[in-house]
């Protein structure tokens, strides 16, 4: 009888977690992590919060119960077109000790069964002994995490792609710090006691080599923040891309306006509208 009782709440167990899905249809599980709750729209990708196209995974990426941020993925390519967070400064979180690597099983036909490589996802032996100095680099940055357990939640591999060493601990690290100093020095929630509050997105444009035949190496990655700047009293916001390449010489990413990023992701051949009504509110 306990025998029974206890499977039945094993089942009950099981059940749950599949209900909980990260895997989702649309944002509206994890819209906080946008501007307005408005995903960016992107032709032929991302339209109204839904993917058009089944390539294009929709993920709510939950980590210890809560929802930390929020990620576009391309299962074909088995890289993200973008992930977005809030960037909400509670204390400086610096990584001590090493962060071990998550996988989205709901991404995998069968989570019971779940075989190496992945089917739908790079898997961390798609970089191992790779000869192009490749890593997995962040998209939502550690150094912009909330605290710890945010910090350990951007450890999926459906967060990264492969970028290059050169740029990853370069121009593309030292922008991440600097956009993190200018966020906590202008952007504050007004409706929020003032915290530092901003709407990040950062994403990569995919590119024409493979890595380990499996994994799309990007040619440009970029980020764009939309806040409310306390001190000029106006809605604001930046952008930055880069070119994902080796030979990094210590130069600084520049800053670009949203419209000149939107323009630029045009190369891609894609429209893109990346925050609702542009970040321009006027409150
Ligand atoms: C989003 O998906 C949920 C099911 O996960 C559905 O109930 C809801 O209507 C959808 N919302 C939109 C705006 O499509
Ligand atoms: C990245 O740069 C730091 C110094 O800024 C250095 O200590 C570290 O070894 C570098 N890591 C890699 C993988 O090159
Ligand atoms: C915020 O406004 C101040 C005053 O106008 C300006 O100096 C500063 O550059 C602005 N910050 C951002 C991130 O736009």
């Amino acid at each position: 009888m306990r025998l029974f009782i206890m499977s039945v709440s094993l089942l009950l167990v099981l059940g749950f977690s599949c209900i909980t899905s990260k895997v989702v249809e649309n944002f509206s599980k994890c819209g906080d992590f946008f501007f307005h709750r408005t995903p960016p729209v992107i032709s032929g990708i991302l339209s109204d919060s839904v993917a058009q196209d089944n390539a294009y995974k929709i993920i709510c990426q939950e980590y210890n119960n809560i929802n930390r941020f929020a990620t576009l993925y391309d299962k074909t390519k088995k890289i993200p077109v973008f992930s977005a967070y809030q960037y909400i400064r509670i204390k400086k979180y610096e990584s001590q000790k090493k962060i071990h690597w998550k996988i989205e099983s709901q991404l995998e036909p069968s989570s019971y069964e779940i075989s190496v490589p992945f089917i739908n996802q790079a898997s961390r032996g798609d970089y191992y002994s790779n000869t192009q100095n490749l890593s997995p680099g962040h998209l939502f940055p550690v150094c912009h995490a909330a605290d710890r357990e945010t910090a350990e939640s951007t450890f999926t591999l459906t967060n990264s792609v492969p970028q290059r060493n050169n740029i990853r601990n370069g121009s593309w690290k030292r922008m991440e710090q600097l956009t993190r100093e200018i966020m906590d020095n202008y952007c504050r929630d007004q409706k929020n006691n003032n915290r530092i509050s901003a709407y990040v997105l950062v994403g990569a444009i995919p590119g024409n080599n493979i890595l380990n035949e499996r994994v799309n190496i990007p040619s440009d990655m970029w980020m764009a923040f939309c806040c409310y700047n306390s001190t000029g009293s106006s809605w604001v916001s930046q952008a930055y891309w880069a070119t994902n390449r080796d030979n990094d010489q210590g130069e600084k990413i520049i800053l670009k306006s949203l419209n000149e990023l939107q323009i630029f992701l045009n190369t891609w051949n894609r429209q893109v509208k990346l925050f609702y009504k542009d970040c321009l509110l006027s409150f």
